[in-house]
């Protein structure tokens, strides 16, 4: 079967498509012929070796020195399911599912070993490419949005980078529990942001959300623009701020900006587990969230998805489509 190898650091070119050997359902363990899988900042912060400053060294520790030791990259899963290792039961050969393998990655492969219990079955309303654009991103916007910052209804979220995979999520999910909700992108983007739920939309290109006199509850930052001490105009008292990049000095030091400022700031990384995953799934099904496919390559041209993911200026997520004729 075919793989996206990388062996070292470097620029997209590094990627290299090769055979590798197929891999075997293992006890506890499918393996799912995959239709299609996502391309994220994710994978290329780590195909670069560009993590946020102070990560660099915990990066190469983590995931190996030169290049990374698991040279598959990709956490997203979806496809049906074409092996079942020993001791697996309630899945049959062919079922729809959709899985993040999260550390293990090995995602950007024809075919990925996969834990049972970490499948969730794929309504057949949602394609395989809306499947594999859901998880990243969402995952990530919930745990912020629901388990650290604890959005109530009503309140009012402001999102930075609200165009991205992580942001577009996030705008949907505030929207759908019941937040007003104000997304700062690029003009180009504000048609986009709006369909997604935004009920205000900043030109962060002519506009400053810091001064236009308006306070919220939550500020959720995707891009590494804000910190506590320069957010703290635009957030209530005890506003909360969630860094979803920061450097490392800022996170470790996160207790005491918050006391300085009076800002409670959140960051760290986001939490992965199947039950929010077949929570989202369920959301996408039922239509209050939309995986947006910014971008779509077959697997083949998956350097190019690294390179535009590289640019820091995607929309939503990228898909990479098998060849399943
Ligand atoms: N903490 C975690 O667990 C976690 C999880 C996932 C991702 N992340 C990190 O979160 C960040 C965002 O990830 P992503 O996948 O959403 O990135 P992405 O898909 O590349 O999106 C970034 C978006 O931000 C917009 N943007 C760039 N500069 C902006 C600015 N100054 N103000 C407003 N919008 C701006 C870009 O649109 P324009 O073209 O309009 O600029 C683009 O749509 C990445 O750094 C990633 O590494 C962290």
């Amino acid at each position: 079967m075919q793989a996206a190898i990388v062996t070292r650091y470097g620029p997209p070119d590094v990627v290299e498509i090769r055979d590798v050997p197929h891999p075997v359902a293992k006890p506890g363990q499918v393996v799912v012929r995959q239709h299609a899988t996502s391309l994220n900042s994710g994978d290329a912060r780590i195909r670069g070796a560009n993590m946020p400053p102070g990560f660099g060294l915990i990066l190469r520790l983590v995931f190996g020195l030169r290049g990374p030791r698991q040279p598959i990259l990709g956490i997203c899963v979806a496809g049906e399911i074409s092996d079942i290792g020993p001791g697996v039961a309630g899945v049959s050969l062919g079922d729809r599912v959709l899985a993040t393998t999260g550390f293990a990655m090995r995602g950007h492969a024809e075919y990925v070993a996969v834990k049972a219990n970490r499948l969730v079955p794929l309504p057949e309303t949602l394609s395989m490419e809306e499947a594999a654009a859901l998880p990243f991103g969402a995952l990530t916007a919930l745990y912020y949005l629901r388990d650290r910052a604890k959005l109530q209804p009503g309140e009012s979220v402001l999102v930075i980078g609200a165009s991205g995979a992580v942001g577009a999520a996030a705008v949907q999910l505030a929207h759908h529990l019941g937040a007003q909700v104000t997304a700062v992108c690029s003009a180009a983007n504000a048609d986009l942001v709006r369909s997604l739920g935004a009920d205000q939309v900043i030109d962060y290109h002519a506009q400053d959300y810091r001064s236009m006199g308006q306070r919220h509850d939550i500020i959720v930052d995707c891009v590494g623009a804000a910190t506590a001490e320069n957010s703290h105009p635009a957030l209530v008292p005890g506003g909360r701020l969630c860094l979803v990049i920061a450097s490392l000095g800022y996170q470790l030091t996160a207790a005491w900006h918050s006391r300085r400022t009076g800002v409670r700031v959140i960051a760290g990384v986001g939490a992965e587990s199947p039950k929010d995953l077949a929570m989202l799934t369920e959301l996408a099904s039922a239509g209050p969230l939309r995986p947006h496919i910014g971008a779509t390559f077959p697997f083949a041209r998956i350097a190019s998805a690294h390179a535009l993911a590289d640019t820091g200026h995607k929309r939503g997520n990228t898909v990479l489509l098998f060849d399943r004729a």
